[in-house]
């Protein structure tokens, strides 16, 4: 990615305006102009679900742990909007090219069936960079695809920030607003890492990490994004 470029990243979709992580969310941030969207998975028996939380309670009319359902139960729950919550397979079918998916790994051994996956959208057409893999989890992370670019989610400083950046091969790092500074951005620069922010939803935040040198936002509110003025 060009250095000048900052980019807006439809967080759960543009989740401000639609239920978060559903076609719906997608559709809008695709809508608004997004070149990527974010969402978060989880592995029910084999599938991939799209959805953040481990509890259904929050983002469906249904309750308890996701990964204690199955699939049949919640694929009937409401997301919100009387949408479903989606597969990962259904997410990458609808969006289509129209833009770049981040693929967070937010439930346990989620990485393989990610992989396993995307081969198979890689060997129907789909481009390698047409994705990226994050996670908090970096273990997990690790056991992603390597044909993927990765990206490491820090919600805190931590000294070895860098070193698990470095071991993980990754692409970005992917930081909380409250911990990125402009020294932070510079010396992430210099070792080669993109730095992606979450979550900006507001146009004053997005434009002051654009002036730090920030590559990208993760956001709730797309239309809030400075899609004209070039990074200073
Ligand atoms: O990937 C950025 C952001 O989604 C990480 O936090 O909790 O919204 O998944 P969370
Ligand atoms: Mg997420």
């Amino acid at each position: 990615m060009p250095k000048d470029e900052f980019i807006c990243i439809g967080h759960r979709g543009a989740s401000g305006h639609a239920p978060e992580n559903t076609l719906k969310a997608f559709e809008r941030a695709i809508d608004m102009g997004c070149p990527w969207v974010e969402l978060d998975v989880y592995v029910v028996d084999g599938e991939l679900l799209v959805i953040h939380d481990e509890k259904l309670n929050r983002t469906t009319n249904g309750s308890g742990f996701v990964e204690a359902q199955t699939v049949e139960y919640l694929r009937s729950l409401d997301a919100g909007d009387g949408e479903k919550i989606p597969l990962l397979a259904e997410v990458i079918e609808r969006v289509k090219h129209r833009c770049k998916i981040n693929i967070e790994l937010k439930g346990p051994n989620t990485a393989e069936p990610v992989n396993a996956l995307l081969d198979d959208f890689i060997a129907k057409g789909w481009r390698e960079d047409e994705f990226m893999i994050s996670s908090f989890d970096h273990e997990l992370l690790a056991a992603a695809s390597p044909r993927i670019k990765r990206g490491a989610l820090f919600h805190k400083h931590v000294d070895s920030m860098f070193e698990r950046a470095d071991k993980l091969n990754a692409y970005a790092i992917n930081l909380a607003q409250k911990m990125t500074d402009t020294e932070i951005v510079a010396q992430a620069h210099e070792k080669g890492y993109q730095v992606f922010v979450y979550t900006v939803n507001t146009h004053d935040e997005m434009l002051a990490l654009k002036n730090m040198g920030v590559d990208g936002v993760f956001t709730n509110f797309p239309d809030l994004f400075p899609w004209d003025k070039p990074k200073q």
